[in-house]
């Protein structure tokens, strides 16, 4: 299933309420959000508070992707402040991810593990069968409105092929550089969680989305 997951961090935050909740009734089914803690990424977005009131503005599941240290230490505290999914980056968690999987799951959350643009597919082969969602990076963390990475799509569509090798249909997340141009490339290469932020709130957000509703 198709789901669209519009980042927050490309949100005007001036007037968030409002654009989330637009978002949300043109047909968001998760929304994207950035934790970045200036130390795994050279960027600080933002934390537990701006959860909380995503929270209160909307009723579609809170997509949560961890770019910090040690996640395994505030995973309790996200999940008190709203998050429904949390995606921790292998890189964050080496020697640890399963059972760092395994405390976001025990909170009754879904668990997503992700690798950034230049780490191979293969870091992930000791929680294939764990994990309810793959993040493939198809940009270097940190930043939105950077350019899609074209690679990505030979990587794609290789954790697709591994995934239905053991036969699994776990969900395929792609995040960062997403546009009207790539978007079906992604899916075609086996991608179906689509994280936007840029090609969803820059410019008319209903349009937007009404694009990329048309692939459901
Ligand atoms: C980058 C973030 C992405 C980013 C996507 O580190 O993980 O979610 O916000 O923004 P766009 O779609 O503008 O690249
Ligand atoms: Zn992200």
């Amino acid at each position: 299933m198709l789901i669209i997951s519009p980042s927050i961090l490309a949100a005007d935050f001036s007037m968030l309420g409002e654009v989330v909740r637009r978002a949300d009734k043109a047909g968001a089914d998760y929304f994207h959000f950035d934790v970045m803690d200036g130390c795994f990424v050279p960027n600080i977005s933002f934390g537990f508070p701006v959860l909380e009131a995503m929270d209160k503005i909307t009723d579609k599941p809170l997509d949560v992707h961890l770019m910090i240290e040690n996640p395994e230490k505030y995973i309790k505290r996200f999940s008190e402040a709203g998050a429904d999914i949390i995606t921790i980056h292998q890189e964050a968690c080496v020697g640890h991810v399963k059972e760092t999987v395994d405390m976001i799951k025990g909170l009754g959350m879904k668990a997503g593990v992700a690798i950034k643009p230049h780490t191979d597919i293969s870091a992930l082969e000791p929680v294939l069968e764990d994990v309810d969602m793959f993040l493939v990076m198809t940009v270097e963390p940190g930043f939105g409105g950077q350019k899609f990475m074209e690679f990505s799509l030979d990587k794609i569509h290789r954790l697709r092929n591994r995934l239905e090798q053991k036969g699994l249909n776990t969900d395929i997340q792609v995040d960062g550089g997403i546009t009207k141009e790539n978007f079906k490339n992604v899916i075609d290469m086996g991608a179906n969680v689509i994280v936007m932020g840029s090609s969803v709130f820059k410019g008319n957000i209903e349009e937007n989305m009404a694009f990329y509703n048309k692939f459901k």
